[in-house]
């Protein structure tokens, strides 16, 4: 389980992240794996799926109706995180008035913006886990507050920390990272540049509003700072909260490629001789028979259907974690070795 209290890269960069994922209080339920493309109700789980490539539905990136049915919902689902998030920093955490403050200052901001609350609040997670006091950062640009955001004057910890933190910092906070700053670029601007109209263009905009800007290949697991935050930002939307985070910051940017399209790779418990998608990191050299995974496959499913234990199918395809919750949508995994 990745627990870490920052994650700061280097570099000159508008935003980091601080905020980390949660550790999760409750044991993940042990048949509750993978599925990369699951129902849209399911797929609002506390759960962590990787995505690679370049942001959009075709890549496998979930679309806006497998996101969180409601901003409300998303809020209730991360308000016991929000409450006790400034601990990781050492400073008093949100009373329950200052964690209401971000809830009604995210509506108020995706009203003045017309951002879609979900992503405010995915991105304000991301950056501190929605700790009021929240430190600035400084790695060559100034990032304060509940957005790490670029160089905005709102903050309530930074030469001093301010207990309470008025609801108007609060605001001007979250204002900050989503409408941008006389300095740079909040989310409005980077989701524009995006160019984009579906819904990549969030996921587009996350890796911009982390890194300044997305690397040419258009593989949002490339370029600066933390190469899964468009993957983290997408999981958020789509019902993460504590759930552990399996995206691998140093593999992901090769793994562009996956693909969402329903498969016609005949996965049918036969598999083929060669992989038919790209092997799956870790897979057995000696492999005699692949199968590539289709949309709706997980683990269990792929074990019955080639009647094998899931401790040959993990032999064989040695980067797959003990639950089994990273199986990638297109890859080829070995089931005979
Ligand atoms: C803040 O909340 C966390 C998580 O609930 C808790 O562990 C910590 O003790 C709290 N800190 C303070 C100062 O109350
Ligand atoms: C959004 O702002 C408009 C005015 O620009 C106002 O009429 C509307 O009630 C606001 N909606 C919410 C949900 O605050
Ligand atoms: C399973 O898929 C393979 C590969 O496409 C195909 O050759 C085979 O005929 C299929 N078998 C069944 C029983 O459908």
């Amino acid at each position: 389980m990745l627990v870490l209290p920052l994650i700061l890269a280097a570099g000159s960069l508008p935003t980091f992240v601080l905020g980390a994922p949660v550790p999760s209080t409750h044991s993940s339920r042990f048949g509750l794996t993978v599925a990369l493309t699951r129902s849209l109700t399911e797929r609002s789980a506390d759960a962590y799926v990787v995505y690679s490539g370049t942001g959009t539905v075709s890549d496998g990136w979930p679309d806006t109706n497998a996101w969180v049915s409601s901003f409300d919902t998303m809020f209730n689902n991360n308000r016991g995180v929000i409450g006790g998030s400034c601990a990781q920093f050492g400073v008093p955490n949100n009373s329950d008035a200052e964690t209401d403050d971000i809830f009604n200052g995210v509506n108020q901001v995706s009203n003045e913006t017309g951002l879609d609350a979900r992503f405010i609040l995915a991105v304000l997670m991301q950056e501190s886990n929605g700790c009021v006091r929240t430190p600035t950062t400084n790695w060559g640009v100034r990032n304060p507050g509940l957005m790490q955001d670029h160089n905005g004057a709102a903050t309530c910890n930074e030469n001093g920390v301010q207990n309470p933190c008025p609801r108007d910092t609060i605001v001007q906070m979250i204002r900050d990272g989503a409408a941008g700053t006389p300095s740079g670029d909040g989310l409005t601007q980077c989701v524009a540049k995006t160019g984009a109209s579906g819904v990549s263009k969030y996921y587009k905009a996350a890796r911009m509003y982390n890194s300044g800007s997305i690397d040419s290949s258009g593989n949002l697991g490339l370029g600066g700072s933390t190469h899964c935050y468009a993957s983290d930002i997408a999981n958020r939307l789509t019902g993460w909260v504590t759930a552990p985070r399996t995206c691998n910051e140093g593999t992901i940017g090769s793994m562009a490629g996956s693909s969402g399209g329903s498969g016609s790779n005949g996965n049918n418990g036969t598999g083929t001789a060669l992989p038919t998608g790209p092997r799956a990191p870790g897979a057995s050299a000696s492999c005699s028979q692949w199968c590539t995974v289709q949309s709706g496959d997980y683990c269990e499913i792929i074990q019955q259907k080639f009647g094998i234990s899931m401790a040959q199918f993990m032999s064989w395809n040695t980067e797959l974690n003990a639950a089994c919750t990273n199986l990638w949508l297109g890859y080829s995994y070995c089931v005979r070795a």
